[in-house]
């Protein structure tokens, strides 16, 4: 669900709790974003972001498709889950550790692909990558972010995955997939929930336009076609033969993004899939889609161990990762949670939110009798008598 940001802790009350930063940022300028990074538990995030941004752009990120449907269930399917402790069983030493597509984690979770980054944090995607690579986990780095995916492969030091939109025709893709192996990113992911652009009737009510408000320097001089059918955001013409030939074009661990039903999670494992990523995008693409942790134990099922499981969709809280975990992902990653936690205090913002974050998987494992993540299973969950 989004919160709302006047039943929570807002940045008035962290001012008053002597927890605002007024310090000037690197530039001199007093960043209304850079100011405000103070909060001390996940819950303080979201109101704090709330604060730091413009009535459109926190709209951008937090709206969903049509009525919102799918945003509101990925937040209650995730909270109609409960969890079955179990006690005494020595859990002094506890391990979050795993490993994604060959890269180690220092706890499962993974930065989700996300668009216009820089209008929540002037270096964007750099940002990002170095609060990953501080808290010892993976972003995604998406094709619609800045600087160019060279630029942030060559500044920071630490192992990258990249998201791709397909928004051209082979040539246009094999040159995408050369620029991402040179720049030795650790794995490509292919988004293929966004055929179409969808309505998000904040950004419509807004006069709010994405593609004008961030600046997309990938496409820069790339041959995107710009008349045809297939002219514009995606192209709409791609389908499963296509991902195949994806597939063979590259050694690259390959990602399949926004996979919702154990039929498709299938189509992918077959054809070669080392992840596959399910997501509704946040909601922000079918509404009425059904909740990501809902259709999570059917897609692992339908995997079988022939590829990894990664799950976004409305994770904000430690309990949320650790109960997909135990339903069968390797790893969750986080959209908005990731968003308003630059918002609110830039890069150091999101290590600290990371830091929470970890720290709440860490206690929750505790809490359940387990100490690796490999031991969560579906004994540590039920759902709730309705
Ligand atoms: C502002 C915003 C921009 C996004 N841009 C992209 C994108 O460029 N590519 C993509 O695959 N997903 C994109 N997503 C979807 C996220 O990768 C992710 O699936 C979603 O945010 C997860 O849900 P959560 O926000 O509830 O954590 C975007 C999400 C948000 C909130």
């Amino acid at each position: 669900m989004i919160p709302d940001p006047s039943s929570q802790v807002t940045a008035a009350d962290l001012d008053a709790r002597g927890e605002l930063t007024t310090s000037p940022g690197p530039s001199g300028r007093t960043n209304r974003s850079r100011r405000i990074n103070g909060f001390r538990t996940l819950s303080d995030i979201a109101p704090a972001a709330h604060q730091a941004l413009s009535a459109e752009i926190w709209d951008y990120v937090c709206g969903g498709a049509g009525t919102e449907a799918t945003v509101r269930r990925n937040r209650k399917a995730l909270d109609r889950l409960l969890l079955r402790p179990r006690m005494l069983r020595g859990v002094a030493d506890r391990d979050t550790t795993t490993t994604l597509l060959g890269t180690p984690l220092a706890f499962p979770v993974v930065l989700a692909p996300v668009g216009g980054l820089s209008l929540f944090t002037p270096q964007g995607a750099l940002s990002v990558a170095y609060a990953a690579h501080a808290t010892g986990i993976v972003p995604f780095v998406g094709i619609l972010t800045s600087p160019r995916l060279e630029d942030v492969a060559a500044d920071v030091n630490g192992p990258l995955f990249f998201q791709l939109y397909v928004q051209g025709d082979r040539s246009w893709l094999t040159e995408m997939v050369r620029r991402v192996e040179a720049a030795e990113f650790s794995a490509l992911a292919v988004t293929v929930d966004t055929p179409i652009h969808p309505r998000r009737e904040r950004d419509i009510r807004n006069d709010f336009v994405p593609e004008k408000a961030r600046e997309r320097p990938n496409l820069t001089g790339t041959s995107r076609p710009s008349t045809g059918r297939d002219a514009g955001r995606f192209r709409m013409s791609f389908d499963w033969d296509e991902l195949g030939w994806l597939r063979s074009i590259t050694e690259l661990p390959l990602v399949v993004k926004g996979i919702l039903t154990p039929e498709d999670a299938g189509l992918a494992a077959e054809l070669g899939a080392d992840a596959i990523y399910v997501s509704n995008h946040g909601g922000r693409q079918l509404d009425h889609a059904p909740a990501t942790i809902e259709m999570l134990p059917a897609v692992v099922q339908a995997v079988a161990g022939r590829a990894q499981v990664i799950v976004d969709g409305g994770f904000a809280r430690g309990t949320d990762v650790v109960k997909a975990l135990a339903l069968g992902a390797d790893a969750v990653a986080i959209g908005r949670l990731m968003c308003w936690a630059l918002a609110a205090g830039g890069r150091q913002g999101l290590e600290h939110a990371l830091h929470l974050l970890q720290e709440e998987v860490s206690v929750t494992m505790a809490q359940l009798g387990v100490t690796t993540v490999s031991a969560l299973g579906p004994e540590s969950v039920m759902t709730a008598p309705a």
